[in-house]
């Protein structure tokens, strides 16, 4: 299993903190906001980890992140070139994950509790790939799933009338077909390779699986939702419950 973690975009949500610097570099709670995914990643046995950002920040990433060793975890890191959306940076970590099984984070998505147990169900499913949902207030700023009683029937990318309360979040398991997946994507209505349609290509597979997230989760990347984030992991000092599997290797 390799761990991929998205850290590219814009932030434009999140003008002018974002005018000078990467989202991913921002605090959260007591660390920069991508110590969080990694840790996560180790967390679950997974040391091997591709870092995705822009041209325009990889040096700070770099100076921040290292060669892993303070994480107990290997980097590689790959430039996106234009921010083309989540589907297309990952298209960059093919060559990384060769053959093997893939946990894909997004780099503004916090979590009270470990992702160990969801990556331990994927890789006890053999194949295809598996998302995280959560229940949300505001379903239409995300990636909805519409369920029936077993499992995900659709994903609709930030629906005006979601279908359930279900966000998707970021946090993706995918086995290696999915990099033949994201060559046959095409763009969006709002102009990126999205990573719900890579989702709803494993539907039509019938090879998506879900769990629930445990815990607590927000995304980080709108005002409201970064001083949730900090609020959360101000409130346990930035450590994640259930870190069980840290020092062990999948
Ligand atoms: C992205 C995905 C969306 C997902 C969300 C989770 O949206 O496109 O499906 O629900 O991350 O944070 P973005 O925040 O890039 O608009």
């Amino acid at each position: 299993m390799k761990g991929i973690v998205l850290a590219g975009g814009k932030g434009t949500r999140l003008h002018p903190l974002t005018k000078v610097t990467n989202k991913h570099l921002l605090p959260v709670g007591l660390e920069p906001m991508i110590f969080h995914p990694v840790r996560q990643l180790v967390g679950a046995g997974i040391q091997d980890i591709l870092i995705i950002t822009s041209t325009e920040h990889m040096g700070e990433i770099v100076r921040l992140l290292g060669s892993g060793k303070d994480f107990g975890a290997r980097f590689t890191y790959r430039v996106q070139e234009e921010a083309l959306g989540i589907a297309d940076a990952l298209a960059l970590g093919e060559d990384f994950a060769g053959d093997r099984p893939i946990t894909v984070l997004l780099g503004d998505n916090i979590f009270t509790h470990s992702i160990a147990g969801f990556v331990d169900r994927f890789l006890a499913q053999g194949r295809g790939a598996r998302v995280l949902l959560k229940s949300v207030d505001q379903p239409s700023r995300y990636g909805v799933a519409a369920l029936d009683e077993k499992q995900v029937i659709e994903i609709e990318e930030k629906p005006e009338r979601p279908k359930s309360p279900y966000a998707v979040v970021g946090a993706y398991c995918y086995d290696p077909q999915v990099w033949d997946i994201l060559r046959t994507m095409g763009l969006s209505p709002r102009g990126e390779y999205e990573i719900t349609s890579v989702n709803n290509r494993y539907i039509q597979l019938g090879e998506l699986a879900y769990d629930i997230v445990e815990g607590g989760w927000t995304d980080a990347g709108t005002f409201e939702s970064l001083a949730e984030a900090n609020a959360m992991m101000l409130a346990c000092g930035n450590r994640i419950t259930g870190l069980a599997l840290e020092g062990k290797t999948r």
